[in-house]
């Protein structure tokens, strides 16, 4: 029984997950309305917002698992990449009741996390089997990564060399004014608009690189949506109901349809000119953007024309949670990993660490 802690942005995440990779619980408090008068996330605020969501948010885990601490069997929080502030409170927390328990204890790399997510479930099943090689695509706020997996190695291929893909969502959609975060409110407008109106730039590397690149597409776009307020359209979509979406003006959501067709075409190209060296059995796509309804419309469709097995993440473990991150510690313990000490360098919180 594994007690999964994530706090490295400003969700809170408590899960409690069992030696097969099922869910028995998997709690998240958000603090949207915390940092929403912001615009974007206050580091200080979140880590302080984590200190006082976690009593209720644990609670809530175990009482949803019908479980107690004395259940704890292993523990695992995330370590980083994050905000260090906030990464210290769960990470701390975590060392505290390893120590506690007199249990085993993972420091989880964050992306470790969204990796394998992909292969949760939320009926409460089982985890899916993990193939002994795959590639994985994490799509999130602060990242846009490819990996080679193979057995318990693992290799980053290509990732942003600027904005992460949820970044330019959220940079976007905080143009017009959106609450935070926008990237879900980009992509909901999105559905609304013609994504043929504007053709914004696909960026590819001229050395060849799979690497990402999302500066570009996002500056073109708050280029047009300069040009369009000349032109007296209407770019502050603050007073926006959510029932009256398609109200939005019509170039506005011509425009963030087609910011994010491009978005995703990018992921598509990536995956595409990747199928020309090598044949992945399976690509499983995960982090907060893989909630987007255009990606997985679109990811899917690809893997179907491909005949490649694609896995997107369940919608329940695509953000941040606590859940990914008790696998994750599953994973490495299957692969023969014992566990972290309590103290160390290696156990330190960290803003950036490699994967
Ligand atoms: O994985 P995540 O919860 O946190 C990080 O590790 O970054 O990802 C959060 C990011 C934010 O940028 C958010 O705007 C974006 O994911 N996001 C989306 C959608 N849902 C969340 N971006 C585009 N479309 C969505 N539906
Ligand atoms: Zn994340």
């Amino acid at each position: 029984m594994i007690l999964g802690i994530e706090t490295s942005c400003d969700d809170t995440g408590c899960a409690l997950v069992d030696g097969g990779g099922r869910v028995l619980a998997s709690a998240v408090s958000r603090q949207l309305a915390v940092h929403r008068p912001f615009g974007g996330v206050v580091p200080e605020l979140a880590s302080r917002e984590h200190l006082s969501n976690w009593p209720t948010v644990s609670a809530s885990a175990f009482a949803e698992a019908g479980l107690s601490l004395d259940d704890v069997e292993v523990v695992a929080a995330t370590r980083g990449p994050g905000l260090v502030g906030s990464l210290l409170v769960g990470l701390s927390l975590g060392k505290a009741l390893a120590y506690g328990l007199g249990r085993p204890f993972y420091a989880v790399h964050h992306l470790e996390g969204h990796l394998y997510s992909p292969f949760l479930t939320t009926t409460g099943e089982a985890a899916a089997p993990i193939p002994e090689r795959f590639l994985g695509l994490v799509v999130s706020g602060g990242h846009t990564s490819l990996f080679e997996v193979e057995g318990s190695s693992l290799e980053t291929i290509a990732e942003t060399r600027d904005d992460a893909m949820g970044e330019v969502f959220d940079k976007v959609g905080k143009r017009l004014a959106l609450p935070y975060p926008q990237g879900p409110l980009v992509d909901r407008l999105a559905e609304h608009g013609d994504a043929e109106r504007f053709s914004l730039p696909l960026a590819t590397m001229s050395d060849g690189s799979l690497d990402f690149s999302y500066s570009g597409l996002k500056s073109e776009a708050l280029r047009v949506i300069e040009r369009l307020e000349r032109e007296g359209v209407a770019s502050d979509l603050s007073a926006l109901e959510d029932a009256e979406q398609d109200e939005a003006p019509r170039p506005i959501l011509d425009l963030l349809a087609s910011f994010r067709a491009a978005a995703v075409a990018q992921l598509v190209d990536r995956l595409d000119r990747y199928l020309e060296e090598k044949r992945p059995e399976m690509v499983a796509v995960s982090g907060g953007v893989a909630a987007n309804r255009l990606l997985r419309r679109e990811l899917a469709a690809w893997g179907d024309a491909k005949g490649i097995e694609l896995r997107l993440v369940p919608l329940a473990y695509a953000g941040d949670n606590a859940a990914m991150i008790a696998h994750a510690a599953l994973i490495r313990q299957r692969h023969g990993d014992s566990g972290d000490p309590l103290s160390g360098d290696e156990v330190e919180a960290a803003s950036r660490i490699p994967i």
